[in-house]
C-alpha cells in the first residue's frame, strides 16, 4: 500500500485497518505526532488529510489511499504554518507541551482555510484539541497574532 506523507511517497505493507498514527510513529519513525486517548477524543493525534485536521489514532491507513497526509514535521513549509508556529513561540503558548502538535496541526488547518477566524471560529475549530495544562487563552491569542501577521485583519 502506498501512503504519501508531508510529500514524501512510502511503501508500506500492513494491515488496511492500522491507524495512520501507529503507522507514523511505529513504522515510519515520525515521532511528532502524539498518542493521546487512542479514542478520537483528545486531539493529540491530530494530521491533516488533503488539508483538514483528522484523529490519526482512528483513522485508518485505507482511509490516506490517494490522499496526502501531512504531519507537523511539515507544517513550517508554507507561509502559513510558518506564522503559526512563530506566533506560538513568540507567545510562549506551550506548557507542558504535550498537545502542541495537534493544536498547531488544527491552528494550521484552520488558517488556511479562514484568514480571519473570529473567537467563535477558532472555538470551533479548536474544540476537538483537549490541553490539560489549559493553555487555551494563549493558543487563541497566537491564532489571532498568525492571522494578523499573515496578512489578515483582527
Ligand atoms: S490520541 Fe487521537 S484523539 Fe486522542
Ligand atoms: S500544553 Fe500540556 S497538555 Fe497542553
Amino acid at each position: 500500500m502506498k501512503l504519501s506523507v508531508n510529500g514524501e511517497s512510502h511503501e508500506v505493507n500492513l494491515p488496511e485497518d492500522m491507524p495512520i498514527l501507529w503507522t507514523l510513529r511505529d513504522v515510519l519513525g515520525m515521532t511528532g505526532t502524539k498518542f493521546g486517548c487512542g479514542k478520537a477524543l483528545c486531539g493529540a493525534c491530530t494530521v491533516m488529510l488533503d488539508g483538514q485536521p483528522i484523529r490519526s489514532c482512528s483513522t485508518p491507513i485505507s482511509a490516506a489511499q490517494g490522499k496526502q497526509i501531512t504531519t507537523v514535521e511539515a507544517v513550517s513549509k508554507d507561509k502559513v504554518g510558518q506564522v503559526i508556529q512563530q506566533a506560538w513561540v513568540e507567545l510562549g503558548v506551550p506548557q507542558c507541551g504535550y498537545c502542541q502538535s495537534g493544536q498547531v496541526v488544527s491552528a494550521t488547518a484552520l488558517l488556511r482555510d479562514n484568514p480571519n477566524p473570529s473567537d467563535a471560529d477558532i472555538d470551533n475549530a479548536m474544540s476537538g484539541n483537549i490541553c490539560r495544562c489549559g493553555t487555551y487563552n494563549r493558543i487563541r491569542d497566537a491564532i489571532k497574532l498568525a492571522a494578523t501577521n499573515n496578512g489578515g485583519v483582527q
